[in-house]
């Protein structure tokens, strides 16, 4: 793997599972590649789960790591080019190539910025990123991608379904918000899962939260709520704002919060977000705080869809 930007960079999604699953079970089994290797960890935005997890996982494979929180330890860096530099004092040429320079990997996170969908949608900076690093590049959550969070949460929905043995029934719930939040979880979730065939996938969302439709043409929609719910074995609560009208919050209903009384109209479904969730906006405390909620496990795959992505990458070095 030369690089890790979408599923698109994925032979074999049954199998990266499969191998997820056996390192979590032997996180230790490779600790020897990453000797004298080094990955870089580049925040242009706020993370808790990313950067632990990476961390922890570059550990597991004996890599040393570094991490730059951009915004706050660094120079401001200037995007675009051509600028006369007034206010900013880096460019993000020099920026990427310089930190490739450090490091064999370099996994970078960079929203979007939610007022230019031309511009997110096209993954104006992430391309920036690929063009000027001289190692290989992982994702972090680009403008419209979160492809580690898909990769954890798809590993266990394949804990929880005995490897897709037999067919299962997911649940993409939109939930509310007071901010305006990327499409990138969602869009990145139905990536994965619509490669998984024995996955029955439904999104939900109130009229005008579609998402864009490269990613969600051939999933079923459904706008009332409590019927998607119905035999459900997994729902999944994710804000994001509008894609239609773009990076807008424009109706915020409440009562699309993800509470105990809808839960009870599932096939005893565990619930899933991939953090960080605001209690009792997005989901009750008591569905959060129940044996229903996998949130946990979610965020501890972390770790091993970040190991078999980093595996997967220094083993073609
Ligand atoms: N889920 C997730 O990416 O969490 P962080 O934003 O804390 O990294």
């Amino acid at each position: 793997m030369n690089k890790f930007f979408s599923i698109k960079d994925v032979d074999d999604i049954y199998k990266i599972i499969d191998e997820s699953i056996f390192i979590k079970k032997n996180p230790f089994y490779f600790k020897t590649i990453g000797k004298n290797k080094t990955i870089g960890l580049v925040f242009f935005n706020p993370s808790l789960r990313t950067r632990i997890s990476c961390q922890k996982a570059a550990f597991h494979l004996g890599c040393n790591i570094w991490i730059l929180d951009i915004n706050n330890d660094s120079w401001k860096i200037e995007m675009n080019d051509g600028n006369i530099m007034k206010n900013t004092q880096e460019h993000i040429k020099e920026a990427i190539s310089v930190m490739s320079l450090y490091c064999d990997i370099l996994a970078v996170r960079t929203f979007p910025n939610l007022l230019d969908k031309n511009y997110d949608y096209e993954e104006i900076f992430f391309k920036k990123i690929l063009l000027y690093s001289r190692v290989p590049v992982v994702n972090l959550e680009s403008a419209t991608l979160h492809p580690l969070q898909s990769l954890a949460d798809i590993i266990t929905i394949a804990e929880h379904s005995s490897f897709f043995k037999k067919k299962c029934k997911v649940v993409l719930s939109w939930a509310p918000h007071i901010k305006s939040l990327p499409q990138s979880v969602a869009n990145s979730l139905v990536q994965w899962i619509s490669k998984i065939k024995e996955i029955d996938f439904i999104i939900t969302h109130p009229k005008g939260y579609e998402l864009c439709k490269k990613y969600s043409k051939n999933v079923q929609i459904e706008f009332d709520q409590k019927k998607a719910f119905k035999n459900a074995d997994f729902i999944y609560a994710k804000n994001w704002s509008s894609y239609s009208d773009y990076g807008k919050v424009i109706i915020n209903d409440f009562n699309w919060i993800v509470n105990m009384e809808k839960m009870k109209l599932t096939n005893n479904a565990k619930f899933m977000h991939c953090l960080p969730v605001r209690r009792n906006m997005v989901v009750k405390d008591d569905v959060l705080d129940s044996e229903l909620s996998i949130v946990l496990e979610q965020s501890e795959n972390r770790i091993y869809a970040a190991q078999i992505i980093f595996l997967k990458i220094l083993q073609s070095l």
